[in-house]
């Protein structure tokens, strides 16, 4: 496999959620292309078995790999609990950047010693969630929740009506009893609900969106691997999803602040793309 830097950047997610990340790659790197994976027809991934998570999460790697992605961001934490440790050992030559609940900034900024985490139940099980609190926790209690049903409002986008303040505010209400200043989104879907997380936590309560962060690894992997595009036009993006594309096209100018062209993908068993 020879990559080259006018190659694109594959993105995958369960759904919309890795917009939030293609967000952040948009503004801070324009001139790359991208290619957009959103596995609509399975999500919710975070209540499936991990085996299966990570035969999607491959099966989708070789579908942007065929396309000739130069990295693969797996912008979604569920994914990278379940399989990035898995696609780093099958795919040794591909770059991939993955998701992880920002505990260690959370842990380093928070003044009460407590701090909430929202992310999905595959998330909270998997091995590099632990081995995050093992090593960057310090003592700091955190208040840990899945937000049921909160990824589905989002993919149908509803981000500020009464089911999602609900979802949020069962989450988030307990853990302020308990003093948190921090909240971590550990669940790329959430950035987009940010706004009316705010609101219920309040000013004071700090909410750390990791996108920003990831996207800039995303650039410091591609500049040290000569990978960065030397274009000095801005990329396209495109989009595919294994669910109702004109219902991405739809949302697209309401979360990335872009439209693009949605094109459909089929799937032929868990661990086939046709
Ligand atoms: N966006 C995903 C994440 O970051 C997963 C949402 C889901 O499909 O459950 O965990």
């Amino acid at each position: 496999m020879a990559f080259h830097s006018h190659f694109p950047i594959g993105i995958f997610d369960s759904g919309v959620g890795g917009i939030s990340v293609l967000r952040a790659i948009r503004d801070q790197m324009p001139e790359e292309s991208v290619i957009y994976f959103g596995d609509q027809g399975h999500i919710p991934y975070g209540p499936r078995p991990m085996e299966q998570i990570r035969n999607f999460s491959e099966a989708i790697t070789k579908f942007l790999l065929e396309r000739n992605a130069k990295i693969i961001g797996v912008a979604c934490n569920t994914a990278s609990a379940a399989a990035l440790k898995y696609l780093r050992e099958k795919f040794p030559n591909v770059q991939f950047v993955g998701m992880e609940p920002a505990v260690k900034p959370a842990a380093e900024h928070t003044q009460t010693g407590k701090v909430g985490v929202l992310a999905t139940p595959a998330t909270f099980q998997g091995a590099l969630y632990a081995s995050v609190v093992e090593r960057f926790a310090n003592g700091v209690e955190l208040f840990q929740n899945t937000c049921p049903g909160l990824v589905q409002q989002i993919e149908q986008g509803n981000l500020s009506g009464g089911e999602t303040r609900q979802i949020l505010e069962d989450a988030l209400v307990p853990m302020l009893e308990k003093n948190i200043d921090t909240v971590v989104l550990g669940c790329t879907h959430y950035p987009f609900v940010i706004p009316l997380i705010q609101k219920i936590v309040g000013a004071n309560v700090r909410v750390i969106d990791p996108a920003p962060a990831v996207a800039k690894q995303t650039g410091r992997l591609l500049e040290a691997s000569g990978m960065k595009s030397m274009s000095e036009s801005r990329g396209g993006v495109d989009f595919y999803t294994s669910g109702d594309p004109a219902a991405l096209e739809s949302m697209l100018p309401v979360l990335l602040d872009e439209g693009g062209e949605v094109e459909r993908v089929e799937w032929l068993d868990d661990t086939r793309i046709k």
